[in-house]
């Protein structure tokens, strides 16, 4: 297993490229699925989950190859199977995002029931839910969920609790069910916005994507597209993050501020001057200690579920206490003991962890327990006294492309160590 070896205390400064959103990737690759053609998509980010995304749909019988750095080519014409097997959900619970592409594709499907993960439970009873309500009978058999969606028509979707992958899945579902679906309580996630964008190009009936409620009118038919992925709004938020506890100055490009909203503002309170053009946002902060400021993790617009480790990093040495609270995920603080072991003083009361600034973490030997969670022990590492060596490191090479050379190219000192140099 592959590690990275940080040696602290250098200013991030420069300027650096954002590859495409992960999140909104895996969906539109699902998306490929609702009908059969030849569809081209730009700005994929070479990323792990990205190519379990790939082997599964050349499981279901599609063809995915790259054609560009980050183009892939996607051929969906002899799709015609509908089972996504154990061996592929387990590895990604995304997968589950072929289950609204299918019900609407092919009007079954088969997809193994995903377990839960280190940061919670992750149930996905509401998908399930919102399926049943446009008519498809479900049954869970052998770990399986079974979906049956020859009688798929438009029905009335009330999330209980706002969600992503939910939102996603019925959306692909409806654009091919007979009749109007409304979707209530729906995620605003850009992401959810892309994937309606991309449905709307293939000939979909959508409106109030980004809103509350989105509304679905069922066409017979839809057409292949190509189509562009949204910059990775949590990619660019990093490395605004890196950026403060490191008291640089970066020029993050190809990026949308508009999806940064809520983490621009936390980092300005944090001390942080930030200018914003249609793409840019140049972060900037100068040798300055940042100040300790209270966040909240709440669906999009709130602060991001996914910012929340990094934000706490750079929380563990800003000026004063700052309360941090999770409530998407109830398990999303493994990141503190790890931080804890480079000398922050956090205490986790709750689903809040307290978080008193120190002067300086000192490096040391951590372990990555999540996607997030490796963002934030690598942005300590970062500002940490001497070196830091953060292990399992296969977690971030699922969702940040590239971040080593990244880092490298705003000065960093960081090096990925493969697992057999370890013994030398
Ligand atoms: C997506 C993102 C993930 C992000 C999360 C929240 C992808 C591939 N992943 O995950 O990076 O952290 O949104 O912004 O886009 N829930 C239920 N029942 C369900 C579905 C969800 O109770 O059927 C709960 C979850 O346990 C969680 C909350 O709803 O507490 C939000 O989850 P959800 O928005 O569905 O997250 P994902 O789509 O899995």
């Amino acid at each position: 297993m592959d590690k990275f070896i940080i040696e602290g205390g250098e200013r991030l400064k420069g300027r650096v490229r954002i590859s495409g959103s992960k999140n909104a990737a895996l969906p539109l690759i699902a998306a490929t699925i609702l009908q059969k053609g030849s569809y081209a998509i730009g700005n994929v980010p070479r990323l792990r989950d990205v190519e379990t995304m790939i082997r599964l749909l050349a499981m279901l019988g599609g063809k995915a190859e790259w054609t560009g750095d980050n183009t892939l080519a996607i051929d969906t014409g002899s799709l015609d199977n509908h089972v996504a097997p154990y061996e592929i959900v387990k590895e990604m619970r995304a997968s589950v995002l072929v289950l609204g592409s299918l019900a609407g594709g092919l009007k079954k499907a088969t997809v193994s029931y995903p377990g839960g993960c280190a940061i919670g439970e992750r149930p996905i009873n509401l998908h399930l839910q919102g399926l049943a309500a446009l008519g498809c009978d479900i049954k869970i058999r052998e770990g399986y969920v079974d979906v049956n969606a020859k009688k798929l028509r438009g029905g009335r979707v009330t999330f209980d609790t706002v969600t992503v992958g939910g939102t996603e899945n019925i959306m692909m579902a409806a654009a091919l069910a007979k009749g109007e679906t409304v979707i209530e309580n729906a995620a605003r996630e850009p992401e959810v916005v892309d994937l309606a964008r991309m449905l709307k190009r293939m000939g979909a009936r959508i409106e109030g994507e980004g809103s509350e409620v989105v509304r679905i009118r069922g066409v017979e038919a839809l057409a292949p597209c190509d189509y562009e992925v949204i910059p990775d709004r949590i990619e660019a938020g990093t490395f605004i993050v890196a950026c403060g506890i490191t008291r640089g100055n970066i020029v993050v490009e190809n990026c949308n501020p508009l999806h940064l909203k809520a983490v621009i503002e936390k980092m300005k309170e944090a001390g942080m001057e930030i200018e914003e053009s249609d793409s840019t946002v140049k972060a900037i902060m100068s040798r300055k200690r940042p100040i300790s400021v209270d966040a909240k993790t709440i669906p999009h617009p709130g602060f991001p579920t996914d910012m929340q480790a990094q934000i706490m990093a750079l929380m563990s040495v800003s000026k004063g206490v700052s309360a941090i609270t999770e409530t998407i995920f109830e398990n999303r603080m493994m990141h503190v003991a790890e931080l804890r072991r480079m000398g922050a003083d956090i205490r986790v009361i709750g689903n809040t962890a307290i978080v008193k600034g120190v002067e300086r973490l000192s490096g040391a030997k951590v372990m990555a327990t999540d996607l997030r969670a490796s963002a934030s022990l690598i942005i300590a590492g970062l500002a940490a006294y001497g070196s830091t060596e953060v292990s399992r490191i296969y977690h971030i090479d699922r969702g940040y492309e590239k971040i080593e050379e990244k880092l490298k190219g705003l000065g960093a000192k960081i090096r990925r160590k493969k697992d057999e140099d370890l013994g030398a």
